[in-house]
């Protein structure tokens, strides 16, 4: 028998009733432009929306080297560079690329849907 699944604004059952997050409203569609960085706050937490060329992204955003905002850093061909030592971090995946940070940022699902982005937190 085939799996089953039942999305709701793109987030899975699963994803939403396993983990105990919910998704939220951060964005519209065309709210940022493409290579730029907006901060958002959900549930007390500090995040860091991205859009890159092919849609949004959301990373935590607490450097991961010495805490500093990450939405204060420059995004460019989907390379988030914190502005304080210049620690890199891919959008896509929140993975660290250069600097001296050596861990990967904590990454959130994105989906865009009804002309808004939705995270989940
Ligand atoms: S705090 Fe981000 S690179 Fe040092």
């Amino acid at each position: 028998m085939p799996e089953v699944k039942v999305y709701s604004r793109g987030f899975s059952v699963a994803d939403l009733f396993t983990t105990g997050k919910k998704n939220y409203r951060v964005a519209e569609l065309d709210e940022i432009s493409i290579n730029e960085i907006k901060l958002v706050k959900v549930k007390g937490k500090r995040i860091v929306l991205c859009r890159g060329e092919e849609g949004y992204y959301a990373l935590n955003d607490k450097c991961p080297h010495k805490g500093h905002s990450l939405s204060r850093g420059v995004m460019i061909c989907n390379t988030l560079t914190c502005i304080m030592h210049g620690s890199q971090f891919d959008v896509k995946t929140g993975g660290r690329k250069a600097g001296p940070a050596q861990k990967d940022v904590e990454k959130y699902k994105v989906v865009e849907q009804d002309g808004g982005v939705y995270i989940l937190v």
